[in-house]
């Protein structure tokens, strides 16, 4: 095959030695426009994975690129004047230039053509004289553009500010993070050595810091001074260099995240960060642009033609790429939200920073630095109250609100059983949230019950709305009190729009095939075509609907619950108020946001003050609508619970969706995390994370890392009772208290548990 490579850099060369390692009949020429020594940056970091990778497909190569690594195994934080250190965490790195030499080299050797300062004006002239093009021309990809109608291209352009400088100061004990406050905002370095005496130092800000320095406006050399000053106690008095003199300007840039619908137009692949690029904070370009030359190559060889080889390549290293990038993604919205976490402890900073990206999972962290994550966890108990000589995982830590004691970190979310008689729990009831009591989440929340027989959302929703209700309830409530440490919160709600329909596992939110009953909402709605018009409540309406709370608390006080939550989610009768999708109102109750919670606010106000003043109270919300600027949008919900919080809610229950038939949510594990990850740090709420989480590992990581105080776990419930003891025994803790009666069952537990170490597994 005659093949020319478009592009001089790690896919281009590496690609053009791949293929011709495979065949060595191939005709390949590589084009580069810059000479071979001018490249732009400093180092790059490969993992020990991706050198496997590399020794794999071409030892010799990979044995010299081995040569020129340094290698380090730490990261550094400097935050707040404190330096935190954790280790077994294995980079190395290599310059850049070192790098592209190497494989200059390799390729000369191998009989492959390079032609430096040729600049190629278009792919399509040489895909005329050449059986395959290789386009790995780089981010600013020109074939990109070039057939951006096959290609497709998505660019979007980060918020953030970057620079990639160098420096001969040492940065060989470990990859280090510097984050400095100054006078015009925050601004930190990734810096890590790269070899004997030249360190990467990568200087990165917000858009309002940069523009307050006038970085903007600088030369590069003035660029490097400013820098210098700002991190001057840590570079020894070492200078910091650009070598970026093939770019105009300051050069710092935006990061572009690339992403393209299709890979190959006739016989023309991308390839490298023409295709796809992932932020520089996960360290995954090159790896990325040299493990899809492998893939190419190895496709080009196994399949009969150019054509199926394209659609295998695509198909292969499309979710790879994908994997990498959302990561990547999760990583630079961390930068780019960073100061939402500069008011946490140097101990949850540090942990916030190392599983940004959610790669790295909490007992990935115990395998790297087992010292360290027990100092941080010893740190979160101390702050829980715990003691100070606790180390046991988040999950396991005391949670305080109000006079409410919570042994531990797990709640069981509340989950509908369709099971009640006229809005009266039965004994399955009983039997259900017994067992969830018993089986060791700290807090066990029952589903939604409605405070009058129109409030409920099918007929087999529980009430308390009638005194055979607060009886049956109190039969539960006395029990999980009798015989478990675990605390109960009644959680109240009212069906609005979305009422007098079926049974869970019926036709969820479908009207009844009779009986159905009038419903009531903010504005004369149905939720569905297919649902009745709601009545717009008139006053008298709200009234009434506000005493039913007040009354259902009052039961629920009576029932000795530990808590209450009021329902303000998923579409229901207080959240259609909250959400503009719904509420069309044009008196005091509809318009801003403010309107919009003035009904939900007086329902709090009025339960507040019938509910006792030692318990606490939450309120659950849908921090996201899933419909984009129309509906409510997550910056939305922190201004939602600003307003809860100055009202006096002790926590949000931060959920999602259910509040329009056009939801378009994007699932995923931890997948509304980041909502109540955002509002507690933005409004320093307490918070319940919910939804897909369902891995001791997911919950340790997410409270460890200050993304909420309590997590609810409601199918896993569903599944497991007992999740809480069961994730215990699995992980080797011994400290969460099992029913006596079972002890038998408990030590056979941990004795198959202890059988095995446990396995860590990723988030
Ligand atoms: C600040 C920063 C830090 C980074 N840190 C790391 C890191 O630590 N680890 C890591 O793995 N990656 C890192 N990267 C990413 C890494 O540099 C790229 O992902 C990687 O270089 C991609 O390789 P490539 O061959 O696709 O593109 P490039 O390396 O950009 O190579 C493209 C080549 O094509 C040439 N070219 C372009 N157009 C033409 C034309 N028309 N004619 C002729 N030649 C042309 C260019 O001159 C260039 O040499 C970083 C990137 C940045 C911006
Ligand atoms: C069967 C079932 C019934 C539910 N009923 C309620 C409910 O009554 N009140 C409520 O706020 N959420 C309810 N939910 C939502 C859950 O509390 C939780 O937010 C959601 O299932 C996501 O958590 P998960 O991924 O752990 O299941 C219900 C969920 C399920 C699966």
């Amino acid at each position: 095959m005659k093949i020319a490579c478009l592009g001089g850099g790690p896919a281009g060369l590496y690609f053009a030695i791949s293929m011709k390692l495979r065949d060595a009949a191939h005709d390949i020429t590589v084009f580069e426009r810059n000479k071979p020594d001018d490249t732009f940056g400093w180092g790059v970091v490969l993992s020990d994975e991706t050198f496997e990778n590399l020794a794999k497909n071409d030892p010799l190569s990979a044995g010299e690129i081995r040569r020129h690594f340094a290698y380090w195994d730490d990261i550094a934080v400097h935050y707040r004047g404190q330096k935190i250190v954790s280790t077994g965490h294995g980079f190395s790195g290599i310059a850049r230039k070192k790098l592209l030499q190497l494989l200059q080299q390799r390729a000369r050797g191998l009989g492959i053509e390079l032609r430096f300062e040729t600049e190629i004006a278009s792919a399509a002239e040489l895909a005329k004289t050449h059986d395959l093009v290789v386009a790995a021309d780089g981010l600013n990809s020109r074939t990109r553009n070039e057939f951006a109608e096959h290609f497709k291209p998505a660019i979007e352009t980060r918020k953030n500010k970057f620079v990639w400088l160098g420096t001969h100061q040492k940065f060989d004990d470990a990859f280090t993070f510097i984050f400095e406050e100054t006078e015009h905002g925050w601004i930190w370095a990734h810096a890590y050595q790269f070899d004997a005496d030249t360190a990467t130092f990568i200087v990165e800000c917000a858009d309002d810091t940069w523009q307050k320095f006038g970085f903007g406006t600088m030369s590069q050399d003035e660029n490097c001074r400013a820098c210098e000053k700002i991190f001057a106690k840590y570079l020894g008095g070492h200078h910091l260099m650009s070598n970026a003199a093939h770019v105009r300007g300051s050069a710092w840039l935006n990061f572009p995240r690339v992403l393209c619908e299709k890979w190959s137009y006739e016989n023309i692949v991308l390839m490298g960060d023409a295709a796809a690029t992932a932020h520089f904070s996960v360290g995954s370009g090159t790896k990325l642009a040299m493990e899809s030359a492998i893939a190419m190559a190895n496709y080009l060889r196994s399949e009969p033609t150019m054509a199926a080889a394209f659609a295998k390549y695509e198909d292969a290293r499309r979710t790879e790429v994908l994997r990498l990038q959302s990561a990547a993604r999760n990583s630079l919205e961390w930068f780019e939200d960073v100061e939402r976490y500069l008011h946490l402890d140097p101990v949850q900073f540090n942990y916030s920073l190392l599983t940004r990206s959610q790669r790295i999972s909490h007992e990935n962290l115990r395998l790297r630095d087992k010292k360290w994550l027990e100092g941080a966890e010893a740190w979160f108990q101390r702050l829980a109250g715990a003691g100070d000589n606790t180390v046991r995982r988040p999950m396991f830590a005391p949670f305080r609100l109000r006079d409410m004691r919570l042994k531990n970190r797990i709640v069981v979310s509340p989950m509908a059983q369709y099971k009640a008689i006229d809005g009266c729990p039965t004994d399955w009831h009983l039997v259900h949230y017994g067992e969830r009591a018993k089986g060791g989440a700290g807090l066990v929340c029952i589903e939604m019950t409605c405070v009058s027989p129109e409030g409920r959302i099918t007929p087999g929703c529980t009430g308390m709305y009638a005194p055979a209700h607060e009886a049956a309830w109190k039969r539960i409530v006395d029990f999980v009190h009798a015989e478990t440490d675990a605390k109960i919160c009644c959680q109240l709600g009212h069906s609005g729009a979305k009422g007098s329909t079926q049974l869970g596992w019926e036709e969820m939110d479908a009207p009844l095939q009779s009986g159905n009953w009038p419903v009531l909402a903010p504005s004369e709605i149905a939720w569905s075509p297919r649902n009745q018009v709601a009545r717009a409540m008139t006053r008298a309406d709200m009234d009434l609907v506000r005493d039913q709370f007040v009354a259902s608390a009052e039961m629920a006080a009576r029932c000795n619950f530990d808590m209450l939550e009021i329902h303000c989610a998923h579409g229901y009768l207080l959240s259609s108020f909250i959400t503009p999708l719904t509420n069309k109102r044009t008196d005091a109750y509809g318009g801003s946001l403010e309107n919009r919670m003035r009904y939900p606010l007086e329902i709090f106000h009025a339960v507040r003050a019938v509910w006792p003043a030692e318990k606490p109270i939450s309120v659950r919300i849908s921090a996201s609508d899933w419909v984009g600027s129309d509906g409510i949008e997550p910056r939305d919900a922190v201004e939602i619970c600003r307003i809860l919080q100055e009202a006096g809610v002790d926590i949000c229950d931060v959920s999602a969706g259910q509040t329009s038939i056009d939801a378009r949510p994007v699932y995923g594990r931890m997948f509304q995390t980041p909502f109540s990850d955002r509002i507690r740090n933005e409004t320093g709420m307490a918070t319940m994370a919910v939804g897909n989480i369902f891995e001791p590992d997911h919950v340790n990581s997410i409270l460890m890392a200050g993304r909420a105080d309590l997590v609810c776990l409601a199918r896993p419930h569903l599944a497991d009772p007992y999740w809480t003891l069961h994730a215990a025994a699995k992980l080797g803790d011994r400290g969460e208290a099992w029913p006596p009666p079972y002890y038998a069952g408990r030590d056979q537990l941990y004795r198959l548990a202890g059988s095995a170490e446990p396995v860590p597994t990723a988030v």
